[in-house]
């Protein structure tokens, strides 16, 4: 018989509101809508390739080893050093993250002292962008400084500059490139904010760099302040959740402090140990057809009426339908997922009103991208 939980779920409802911290009050969990009938999924920037399942055989047959009784290897030495070796950089300049989600996160945390005369530590980023660092300043207390990009969204310097004057963060987060803009901002301008501001921690979020050949690690020598974060969900591993984190043994010392014992799964540093040992050829193939698709889609939709895409150094484009604020995009993008295609809406009041943002398949989900997409607009 099934218990009448209602009065004890209304109590823990009473205490749950009594005790949350103020500023969670009214703030939205992260949520990822998944309508029913969806037959491509383009809406959270994966690759769209899974393992050949030759390789996925042999990876089953390597986790099936793995001593689950055990704690994993707190420190994940032997993954750091291939993520090292790839790299070209010292393992102890490396920490791994639960993805990049969790460096976020522990950055936060471990380096949210206020400065001098100031109630919180600030924590800046261009607007829009991934929506984590804003949730990860606010779960830890700081205060969100958000920096408005151009209607292009290009960073305008004089505007940063300013930003910063007034904030003083302790930490600012460039994702290069951008979510969901596709931007990729120079990283000579990066470097000049870290340049002047010797005094706060710039870090270049590089999620989507495989896509953009482009990463400011080789600078990270010259700038102490500089830290660099790249991932392995973006290049076909995101069920692993694999983030790194890579800075000044010095500032990794503090992080660790934060960082959970354990925070890497036994199977999954066995498994993208093996993965990288086994398949960084085949992953990087993989990502440069994803740049391939990314250009053939740019130039589909440049010839679509009433679509403008955005330039992209990314797995996605995002694109705006109609005038911000006339609803077409939203009724495009319900159009889409009633023809099985699922693609991330952004169209709410604010700089991405009207645009949706596609995550580059493969060929062939591509093709059923923009035959939906005509569709919808044709309805
Ligand atoms: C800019 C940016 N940084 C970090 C992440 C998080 O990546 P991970 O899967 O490693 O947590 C994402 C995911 O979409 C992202 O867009």
């Amino acid at each position: 018989m099934a218990t009448d939980r209602s009065g004890a779920d209304a109590r823990a409802a009473e205490l749950a509101a009594a005790l949350v911290r103020d500023e969670l009050r009214g703030f939205p969990a992260y949520t990822v809508a998944y309508p029913e009938g969806i037959t491509v999924k383009l809406d959270a920037n994966e690759l769209p390739f899974p393992l050949p399942p030759d390789v996925a055989a042999e990876l089953a047959r390597e986790l099936a080893a793995v001593d689950l009784n055990r704690y994993p290897d707190a420190e994940h030495d032997e993954l750091r050093a291939e993520i090292a070796s790839g790299l070209g950089v010292d393992p102890d300049s490396l920490v791994c993250g639960n993805g990049s989600d969790e460096i976020i996160g522990l950055l936060i945390n471990t380096f949210a002292r206020p400065r001098p005369g100031r109630a919180r530590a600030a924590v800046a980023y261009p607007v829009p962008t991934f929506a984590v660092f804003g949730g990860a300043a606010l779960a830890a207390g700081c205060e969100q400084v958000e920096i408005p990009l151009e209607a292009d969204f290009t960073l305008d310097g004089e505007r940063l500059e300013r930003a910063i004057a007034a904030a003083r963060p302790n930490l600012v987060f460039f994702a290069r490139p951008n979510n969901p803009t596709g931007t990729l901002w120079p990283s000579r301008q990066v470097a000049e904010v870290a340049r002047a501001h010797p005094d706060m921690l710039v870090v270049s979020d590089e999620a989507y760099a495989a896509f953009a050949g482009d990463s400011m690690i080789g600078m990270t020598a010259e700038l102490p302040n500089l830290l660099v974060m790249q991932t392995l969900s973006k290049t076909g591993l995101a069920g692993l959740r694999i983030g790194y984190l890579h800075a000044a043994p010095a500032i990794l010392a503090e992080v660790d402090k934060v960082r959970m014992p354990y925070n890497i799964g036994a199977l999954n540093q066995r498994a993208s140990l093996w993965i990288l040992r086994h398949c960084r050829p085949l992953l990087a193939e993989r990502c440069a057809q994803v740049v391939r698709e990314r250009e053939r889609l740019a130039a589909s939709m440049a010839t679509m009426p009433g679509v403008r895409a955005f330039p992209s150094q990314a797995n996605l484009i995002l694109f705006r339908v109609g005038e911000p604020g006339d609803g077409r995009a939203t009724a495009t993008w319900k159009a889409m997922c009633r023809r099985g295609v699922l693609i991330r809406s952004f169209d709410r009041p604010g700089p991405l009103s009207g645009c949706m943002r596609v995550t580059i398949g493969s060929a062939a989900e591509n093709d059923r991208f923009l035959s939906a997409l005509a569709d919808a607009l044709a309805a």
